[in-house]
C-alpha cells in the first residue's frame, strides 16, 4: 500500500475525532458553559486508552507521512490546490505536534482539565494573545481547506464550476467557522473568566 493511501487511511481516523472536535468549538460559540458541557458529554467516547492511542499514532503518523509527501512532491507541484493542499497540510502538521504536546502536557505535568478555560488562557495574556489568536483561526481554517483540497481530486471530471466550488466552499465556511470559535475563546461574544489556575500558566515567575 502507498504512503498516500495510508494517509487517507489515518486522516479518515482524525476526521471522525475532528469532526467530534470542532461541533464542541462551534458549540462553545455559545459560551464557556456549554462548551464544556459538551466536552464532558462527548469525552467518554474519545477519552478511551484504546480510542487515544489509536488517534494518537495516526496524528503522528499524519504529521510524519503529510510532511515527506509535501517535500517529496515540491518540484512537480504546479497549479495553485495543490499548492493550496500542501500549505494547509503543513500548517496542520505544526499546528497538531504544537496543539496535542500542549494538551498532554497540560494534563499530565500541569495536572488540569484540558476543557475551554485551557485553550482561553492564552487569549488574556499580553503577548500570548498575538499568537493564540492565529494559531487556532488557521487551525480551523486549514482543516477545512485541506478537506476540501482532498475532495477536489475526486471531482475532476466535473465542471470548472463544480471544481471551484469544492474548495471554496468547504475553505469559506472554515474562515466564517474559524473566526467565531476565536472571537468566543477571546471573550468578544460573552464574558469569560479564567480561572486562576489556567492564567498561572502564563504568569513568569
Ligand atoms: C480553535 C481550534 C482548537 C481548539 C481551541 C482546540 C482545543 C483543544 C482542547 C481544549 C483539547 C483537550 C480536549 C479534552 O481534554 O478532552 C484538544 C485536544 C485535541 N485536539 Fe484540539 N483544538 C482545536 C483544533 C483542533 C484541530 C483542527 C485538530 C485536528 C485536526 C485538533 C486535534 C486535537 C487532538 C488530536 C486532541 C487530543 C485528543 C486526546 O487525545 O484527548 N484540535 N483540543
Amino acid at each position: 500500500m502507498a504512503i498516500r493511501d495510508l494517509h487517507r487511511i489515518s486522516a479518515l481516523m482524525i476526521a471522525a475525532y475532528a469532526a467530534l472536535h470542532v461541533t464542541n468549538h462551534i458549540v462553545g460559540i455559545g459560551g464557556a458553559v456549554s462548551h464544556i458541557n459538551f466536552m464532558e458529554a462527548i469525552r467518554p467516547i474519545y477519552r478511551q486508552p484504546v480510542i487515544e492511542a489509536v488517534l494518537l499514532f495516526c496524528v503522528m503518523f499524519q504529521v510524519g507521512s503529510g510532511l515527506f509527501l509535501a517535500i517529496r512532491g515540491w518540484k512537480q507541484r504546479h497549479g495553485l490546490i495543490p499548492w493550496v493542499q500542501a500549505a494547509s497540510g503543513m500548517y496542520l502538521a505544526f499546528f497538531l505536534v504544537v496543539h496535542v504536546s500542549a494538551v498532554l502536557l497540560g494534563r499530565a505535568v500541569l495536572k488540569l482539565d484540558t476543557n475551554f478555560y485551557f485553550a482561553a488562557a492564552g487569549f488574556y495574556e499580553t503577548p500570548y494573545k498575538f499568537f493564540f489568536a492565529p494559531y487556532y483561526f488557521f487551525a480551523i481554517f486549514a482543516l477545512f481547506t485541506h478537506l476540501g483540497c482532498a475532495a477536489y481530486w475526486q471531482v475532476q471530471a466535473r465542471p470548472t464550476l463544480v471544481r471551484a466550488l469544492t474548495v471554496l466552499i468547504p475553505a469559506g465556511c472554515g474562515l466564517v467557522i474559524s473566526l467565531f470559535i476565536v472571537l468566543s475563546l477571546a471573550g468578544v461574544l460573552h464574558p469569560v473568566e479564567i480561572p486562576a489556575e489556567y492564567k498561572a500558566t502564563y504568569e513568569l515567575k
